[in-house]
């Protein structure tokens, strides 16, 4: 039976695609192991790849203000990514190195069994929904195949980073967040 310290030690060793050759630290995930939220971002940048922690770089920093628009702290969520080591340079990850990483994820989610899943980018949320645009499904919570059966709510916003380069995405991005507790509460009292 797996355990969250079990598979963190096999994504630390994991050597499964060419991304072991080029990490400094494979980046697992960190937060409340009986979160009711998890967040799924894409991979970990350089800052994260040297400490070993999701979103600590700049785009953490921004998702830090998310959270605290709704009161959220760190320790209140579950953080990960789809893959858990740094593409080269931040390229895109490759669709070999999401699908041998995805077992990870699966694990996580049925260990942690979040109520509601918010991905962070489109490689997140077309991971776990395919052929949706985020454009059109940014900030709508959308039910859809669980891992390991059943049916999970996701909510599909878009990656914090996007805010760096492009200012008008700031507010997007907050607004989106804020529709969180109230799809929470209502996913509660179901
Ligand atoms: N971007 C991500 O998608 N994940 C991280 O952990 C950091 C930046």
């Amino acid at each position: 039976m797996n355990t969250l310290k079990s598979i963190n030690e096999e994504i630390l060793s994991c050597q499964k695609c060419g991304l072991y050759k080029t990490r400094t630290h494979a980046v697992p995930g960190d937060g409340n192991m009986n979160a009711d939220i998890m967040f799924v971002g894409e991979a970990p940048g350089k800052a994260e790849d040297i400490q070993g922690k999701p979103f600590v770089g700049a785009a953490g920093k921004f998702l830090d203000e998310l959270l605290a628009e709704i009161d959220l702290k760190r320790s209140d969520i579950f953080i990960t990514n789809i893959v858990k080591c740094r593409p080269p340079n931040n390229r895109d990850p490759q669709d070999n190195e999401i699908s041998v990483c995805w077992p990870y994820l699966e694990e996580q989610v049925k260990l942690i069994k979040p109520k509601l899943i918010i991905t962070l980018g489109r490689y997140a949320m077309n991971r776990f929904l395919p052929d949706l645009k985020i454009s059109q499904v940014h900030g709508q919570a959308k039910r859809y195949k669980g891992v390991g059966g059943g049916i999970q709510v996701y909510f599909p916003m878009y990656h914090p980073a996007v805010a760096l380069y492009n200012g008008s995405y700031r507010e997007i991005l907050k607004a989106d967040m804020r529709k969180i507790p109230k799809l929470l509460s209502m996913i509660q009292s179901a």
